[in-house]
């Protein structure tokens, strides 16, 4: 995976580091499907309904995949999914009691965080995690959907929504940090 193959004192191993990947974008992924889950029951039978549970289906299948990575190379999922569990859920229940604008918002804002996260893991993966690479590249372009679909229902037009954003992407940033590890 390094570019030498050579493994410095101090340097996490590539395994090691393949490993962290797996456990925090299983982690992510369940966070996502939790986040519109929360949306959906508040939206779910509004005019946003169909276009949520598209969104949806899809983090089911990036989930899956993922918890099938889990399971296969025998990673150690994070500790954290309960707390995921619970605060996946709240976020996309409060803002989809905002408001389909803000439940949109929130989309946009963690989708960016996504897109971010798995560019630079994919950048970090060579051949030799070349099927890996391209699950994080498939599930990137959706979640990159997912964000356009967000601008095209006028996420922008929330109110606060830089702000509302702004936080809502330091959040993912930190509980990315956080998923990696523990
Ligand atoms: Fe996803
Ligand atoms: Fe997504």
């Amino acid at each position: 995976m390094t570019k030498t193959g050579m493994i410095l004192p101090g340097d996490v191993s590539d395994a090691a580091r393949v490993e962290r990947f797996i456990r925090v974008d299983h982690a992510g992924e369940y966070g996502a499907k939790r986040i519109y889950q929360g949306q959906l029951a508040v939206l779910g039978r509004g005019p946003k309904g169909d276009i949520l549970r598209h969104m949806q289906a899809q983090e089911e299948v990036h989930l899956r995949t993922f918890s099938e990575l889990v399971a296969r190379r025998r990673v150690r999922p994070t500790m954290l999914l309960p707390l995921w569990h619970v605060a996946g859920y709240a976020l996309g229940a409060v803002t989809a009691a905002m408001g389909t604008r803000a439940a949109m918002a929130c989309t946009v804002a963690v989708e960016e965080a996504i897109d971010e996260h798995y560019s630079a893991q994919s950048a970090q993966l060579g051949e030799d995690e070349s099927e890996l690479r391209d699950t994080i590249e498939t599930f990137r372009a959706e979640e990159l959907e997912h964000r356009d679909i967000g601008l095209e229902n006028e996420a922008e037009l929330a109110p606060g929504y830089r702000v509302m954003a702004a936080v809502i992407k330091a959040g993912c940033k930190v509980a990315i940090a956080v998923s990696e590890r523990v």
